[in-house]
């Protein structure tokens, strides 16, 4: 292998980049899953468990969300913790070590620390060599955002391996006081490692085919955290309207997967999965509906994690593939809608 390097310290793969460039006529990288792993906190917190601590129930919490249980991190566990443990998961089931990533995306909305980012604690965790390492900030969407960026990075031949991780200990800022929103949340990771491959060499086509993203500050009003370090110099907690999230949530999600498949020039009913957003049993079922796809062409994990925002896709997507549903070669469609609000799509070929 041949390196040379792009700016201060990021090794580029010289052959690899020429790839991206197309020098030898047809070439062209595609951007492909190579692995996917995940992490929840051992605490099983029931909604049992929780109607012992507030005013709610068992049957209201299932009724109203789909929600059966949620993992809480233990104190002292941060999300870079949940991170690195899913990353690793990732790398493994990818086959590959630490050495070979070159870009580390870590969306969340709870960073160990206001700042460096999340990312770079990852880095150290795993043992990741100096590269590019960074965090992402679009809450339920982040996950999304971050494959997004990170296909960038790959197919223009800036790095040949990314992390992207979605990680969050959304425990730490919930207000018990406010049992609408408390009862729905959950702490977790889930990662990719996403490969730039030839699409020559490849052995069948497969990859990221296309992506959407879209956010509108007009309704940030609707789900944020109340604090920040330049407004109130807190954290804050959880605000959300739920009833109008659920309405956005509904429409953006569907629209999301409307306009992937469409840019793809494939059929709603070629795809094989349909891995949402774990925000809400109604809303996916809702979204699922307008899609006309089968409730058995969804991956559901909402009972057992409840919400874990960025996180909640790529372990939705984990658990699909260790219990033998998802398969290689399949066609998958993720969407997510969250604070910003922000949303956004990606179909690939698993
Ligand atoms: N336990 C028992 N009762 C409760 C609870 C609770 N945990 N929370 C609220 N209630 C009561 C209310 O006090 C109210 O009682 P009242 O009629 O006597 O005043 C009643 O239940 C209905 O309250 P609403 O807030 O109107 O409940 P709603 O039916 O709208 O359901 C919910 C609330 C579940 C949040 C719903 O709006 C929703 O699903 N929204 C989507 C939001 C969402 O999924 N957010 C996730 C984060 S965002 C994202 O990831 C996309």
């Amino acid at each position: 292998m041949q390196y040379h390097y792009a700016g201060k310290g990021t090794p580029v793969n010289v052959e690899y980049a020429d790839m991206a460039k197309g020098e030898n006529g047809m070439s062209i990288i595609e951007t492909v899953i190579a692995g996917v792993g995940s992490y929840l906190p051992e605490n099983v917190v029931t909604n049992q468990d929780l109607a012992k601590k507030i005013d709610t129930s068992d049957e209201w919490i299932r009724s109203r969300s789909g929600i059966g249980e949620r993992h809480f991190a233990a104190d002292g566990e941060t999300s870079s913790d949940l991170a690195a443990k899913a990353a690793w998961n990732a790398l493994d089931h990818a086959g590959l070590k630490p050495r070979d990533i070159g870009l580390i995306i870590v969306a969340t909305v709870t960073p160990d620390k206001t700042f460096p980012a999340t990312a770079v604690y990852v880095q150290e965790k795993l043992g990741v060599p100096p590269g590019i390492a960074f965090d992402l900030s679009a809450a339920c969407a982040g996950f999304l955002y971050a494959v997004n960026i990170a296909h960038d990075f790959i197919r223009t031949g800036q790095v040949e391996h990314a992390l992207v991780i979605g990680a969050e200990k959304l425990s730490c800022f919930l207000d018990w006081e406010d049992r609408a929103t408390c009862v729905l949340f959950g702490d977790g990771a889930g990662a990719v490692v996403l490969s730039g491959e030839d699409s020559q060499t490849a052995r069948e086509p497969r990859g990221i085919l296309a992506t959407y993203l879209s956010s509108d500050g007009r309704l940030a009003k609707h789900l944020y955290a109340d604090g920040g370090p330049s407004s109130t110099g807190t954290v804050g907690l959880v605000r959300m309207n739920g009833k109008e999230v659920f309405r956005n949530a509904v429409e953006q999600i569907s629209n999301a997967v409307f306009e992937v498949t469409e840019r793809a020039k494939v059929s709603r009913h070629e795809i094989d999965w349909f891995v949402p957003h774990q925000a809400n049993i109604r809303i996916i079922q809702s979204c699922a509906k307008k899609l006309e796809l089968d409730e058995d062409k969804v991956v559901v994990t909402i009972d057992k994690h409840a919400n874990t925002s960025s996180a909640s896709i790529p372990l939705a997507l984990d658990a699909g593939i260790k219990d033998g549903r998802v398969k290689r070669g399949e066609l998958l469609v993720f969407a997510a809608l969250g604070g910003g609000l922000a949303w956004g799509s990606t179909l690939v070929r698993y």
